[in-house]
């Protein structure tokens, strides 16, 4: 008796625990996502630089504040930064062909403060594992470490020895926060492509197949580690349509999103919006933003999984407002599921953060309006996706 009556508060507790804890990631449902079982709106911003500055974590814990006080429940980040001479903040140090991870104060460590500061204003992060730019080394610092300077970019995807030291890295980030609920997913690359920034050389060799393959294989290792968090790819979303003459839609950057989006182990799919860069101004950035965004919409629809427009960003010269409004309509309105505006801004007493001509600093009139767009998506989902057609 006496020992029954001592386990079975024992269990309870590791049920309620088991239960507490198996609910406590984001999940999905058909094209929504999911906290405990009521839907999880994807509203935000993205910070590349709350881990990478030297930031205090008073700061991050301003940062943070600043992005949750506008409804925004979601804030995508950078997981890495590749040096071959320490400095700042960094994750990774090569030498030659050996990388070495940095688990100290200007490394995971410091990520650790950034985890717990989105922690305390109830945020959950996106975490983007690699670039295919240069910033913060990327891609081509795994190519040219191991397979010598200036290799084509795309080897990235390729070459075994570099898979290999790509798993390695991704598995050192799934190791240390797989029991960790902040993290609402990771997020394969940043914005892949056949051709990256620096190594402008490519195999020649590179097409969506071989992007998507590499998707394939990368989820598959993820989602063999690690099951608690979501996968994405974090790409621009490129469509590869037969006979398209517009590089957006015929495959030309490497990247199928219908074909990315079908793989098992992706849990949702991502998309950017850039009109100015890409040269997508006919008939005008706002309109042809909205025909894509209602496109990705429609495969979200075909594959019955999550779509985030994941970045998006103007400069005040170009029609911000106006097209920011209109988008942020197109999204709620055609039931895109979710939404991250780039960029974040905070004014931190060690002086305002990095501005690209798009951060959005608080009492801003783009800041004020975010509130208004969160509190809509929020509404539109607690009624339910599936009740907007195609
Ligand atoms: C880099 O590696 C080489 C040999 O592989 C070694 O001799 C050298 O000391 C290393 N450099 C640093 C800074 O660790
Ligand atoms: C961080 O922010 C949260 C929420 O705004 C607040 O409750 C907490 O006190 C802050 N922590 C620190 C260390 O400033
Ligand atoms: C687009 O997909 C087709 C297969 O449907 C493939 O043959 C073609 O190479 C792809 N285009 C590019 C540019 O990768
Ligand atoms: C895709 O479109 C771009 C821009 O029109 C063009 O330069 C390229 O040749 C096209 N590629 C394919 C594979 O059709
Ligand atoms: C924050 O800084 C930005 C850029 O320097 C400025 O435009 C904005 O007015 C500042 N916001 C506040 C609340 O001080």
């Amino acid at each position: 008796m006496k020992l029954y009556a001592s386990v079975v508060p024992l269990l309870a507790a590791a049920v309620s625990l088991a239960t507490r804890l198996s609910t406590a990631f984001v999940k999905t449902d058909g094209q929504c996502f999911t906290l405990n079982g009521a839907p999880y709106t994807v509203f935000g911003s993205n910070s590349y630089w709350v881990g990478l500055m030297g930031l205090t974590t008073n700061e991050m814990n301003v940062t943070f504040q600043n992005i949750a006080a506008t409804g925004a429940t979601t804030v995508r980040t950078l997981g890495f930064n590749e040096v071959t001479t320490a400095s700042g903040d960094y994750y990774q140090l090569w030498n030659g062909s050996t990388p070495t991870i940095n688990y100290g104060p200007t490394g995971l460590k410091n990520f650790d403060n950034v985890v717990a500061a989105a922690k305390a204003n109830n945020i959950r992060l996106i975490i983007t594992l690699t670039n295919n730019w240069h910033d913060y080394g990327g891609m081509d610092v795994y190519v040219d470490q191991i397979l010598g300077q200036g290799q084509p970019h795309d080897y990235f995807y390729t070459d075994p020895k570099v898979i290999a030291a790509y798993k390695k890295y991704v598995k050192v980030w799934i190791e240390r926060y797989i029991d960790e609920p902040t993290i609402f997913g990771w997020e394969l690359a940043n914005e892949p492509r056949c051709t990256g920034s620096t190594n402008s050389a490519t195999s020649g060799t590179c097409t969506t197949t071989t992007i998507t393959n590499w998707v394939k294989t990368m989820s598959a290792y993820i989602k063999s580690l690690d099951c608690n968090h979501l996968v994405g790819l974090g790409d621009e979303g490129w469509f590869n349509w037969t006979n398209n003459i517009d590089a957006s839609y015929n495959g030309s950057h490497g990247i199928d999103f219908d074909a990315n989006l079908a793989i098992d182990t992706i849990d949702f799919g991502t998309f950017h919006l850039y009109p100015y860069s890409w040269d997508e101004e006919t008939p005008s950035a706002m309109s042809w933003g909205q025909t894509w965004i209602k496109n990705h919409r429609n495969a979200q629809a075909m594959y019955n999984k999550p779509v985030l427009m994941e970045e998006f960003g103007l400069l005040a010269s170009q029609d911000r407002i106006a097209t920011y409004k209109n988008w942020y309509s197109t999204v709620i309105d055609s039931g895109l599921t979710g939404v991250l505006v780039w960029q974040a801004g905070s004014n931190l007493t060690s002086g305002p953060t990095p501005d690209d001509g798009s951060a959005i600093y608080p009492g801003t009139m783009i800041y004020e309006m975010e509130s208004m767009y969160a509190a809509q998506l929020k509404d539109r989902n607690s009624q339910g996706l599936q009740s907007y057609d195609m």
